[in-house]
């Protein structure tokens, strides 16, 4: 069984699924690929949003899928998250806790597509040392962007945990740089991302599948239990 901690299964509240149907649509279709554990994680950008509409929606959203969940006895477990789009002060903001997955302080963190400077490194780091754990998202779209070595040495060294898309194992033009990321053993995790059944739909499955065949059955196996060990640690806290 999988745990996906990247997912935009809440429906309207971002570019992910728009009615609350199709938000089961992906919950089912997530368990048909064998799935069990999801971290629904909308976005949040702070030029744009304000922390309290968007706690206060997210909550909504979360609540309604969470009781069809009990009411049908769906055997799948949701915790609640935000991609967070990385933002200059990042790591002096009061709202960081309540912006990390079930307020554990682990925190999905999504950069901008601009060159990454040691002035963000510094603002990962200085999350870091105030107790946060920084899941980057989706890293290998940033292979091409400058200063990309600087998270190369921030995973190596163990200061970030590294999510790749499971949509780049597949297929695409990022699945060359994926597999050399992994051959390189830069990713941490493998997430859906997944926005509807359409587009970028939850493919877990076909994703480990081939980490087995290219990688073999320890590292897809490593890859697994990382994502679910994430998810148990933001349960405990
Ligand atoms: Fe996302």
């Amino acid at each position: 069984m999988f745990t996906d901690i990247h997912s935009h299964i809440l429906h309207n509240i971002d570019d992910g699924p728009e009615i609350f149907e199709q938000s089961v649509e992906l919950l089912n279709k997530s368990i048909q690929n064998g799935v069990q554990n999801i971290i629904a994680t909308p976005h949040f950008y702070a030029s744009r949003h304000s922390l309290n509409d968007r706690l206060q929606k997210t909550e909504e959203r979360y609540k309604e899928l969470i009781d069809h969940i009990s009411k049908n006895n769906i055997d799948v477990s949701i915790l609640k998250g935000f991609e967070v789009r990385y933002f200059d002060g990042i790591s002096h903001s009061d709202s960081l806790l309540e912006l990390s997955i079930n307020r554990s302080g682990v925190l999905l963190l999504e950069l901008e597509p601009s060159p990454i400077t040691e002035k963000i490194v510094d603002e990962i780091l200085n999350m870091n040392y105030c107790g946060y754990s920084i899941i980057l998202a989706h890293i290998e779209r940033y292979i091409k962007v400058p200063g990309f070595k600087h998270i190369k040495n921030l995973i190596a060294e163990g200061e970030v945990i590294s999510q790749c898309n499971a949509s780049s194992f597949i297929s695409g033009f990022l699945q060359r740089g994926t597999f050399k990321l992994l051959k390189e053993n830069m990713i941490s995790i493998i997430a859906s991302d997944m926005h509807s059944v359409d587009d970028r739909p939850p493919r877990l499955k076909e994703a480990y599948e081939i980490v087995e065949r290219k990688f073999g059955l320890n590292v897809k196996n490593k890859l697994i239990f990382k994502a679910e060990e994430i998810f148990n640690s933001c349960l405990e806290k």
